[in-house]
């Protein structure tokens, strides 16, 4: 048994090795699955065909209601703002339980969701 004895611990540490970087790979791709990197595009894109309603149903009725009857904010059916107001209003935010939708709604979209309001 003239065989060097540490071959067989040697060949047991380069397999672990290689799997161990095996498996963070995989680990990275299962990451970028979970945080649903990659779906931002599609997301801004749903907005933009999304339509004031559906808008409106994403983003508001967890406070305005359903049915815009108000809850934590204002009812917003019947309301007697304009269109100017309302957008102003989505834009910047209001008081301090009011969020501002600038960035997280594209421009064009408020105002098709201020002029909907306006029409409910
Ligand atoms: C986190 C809760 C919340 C969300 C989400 C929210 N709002 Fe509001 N909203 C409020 C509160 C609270 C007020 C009252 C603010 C004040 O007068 O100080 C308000 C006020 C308003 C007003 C002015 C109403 C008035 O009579 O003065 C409009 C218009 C409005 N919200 C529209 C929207 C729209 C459109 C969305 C969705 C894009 C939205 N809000 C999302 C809480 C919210």
């Amino acid at each position: 048994m003239n065989r060097n004895p540490l071959i067989p611990f040697a060949l047991v540490a380069v397999l672990g090795i290689g799997l161990m970087f095996l498996l963070s790979f995989k680990g990275l791709g299962d990451m970028k699955e979970l945080t649903g990197e990659g779906k931002e595009e599609e997301k801004t894109e749903d907005v933009a065909n999304a339509s004031p309603e559906e808008i409106f149903k994403q983003n508001c009725t967890s406070c305005h209601g359903q049915n815009l009857e108000g809850g934590v904010g204002p009812a917003l059916a019947g309301t007697s703002l304009g269109e100017d107001k309302i957008k102003e209003t989505v834009t910047n935010g209001k008081g301090s339980g009011m969020p501002a939708f600038q960035g997280t709604i594209p421009d064009d979209k408020i105002a098709e969701l201020a002029k909907w309001i306006t029409e409910q």
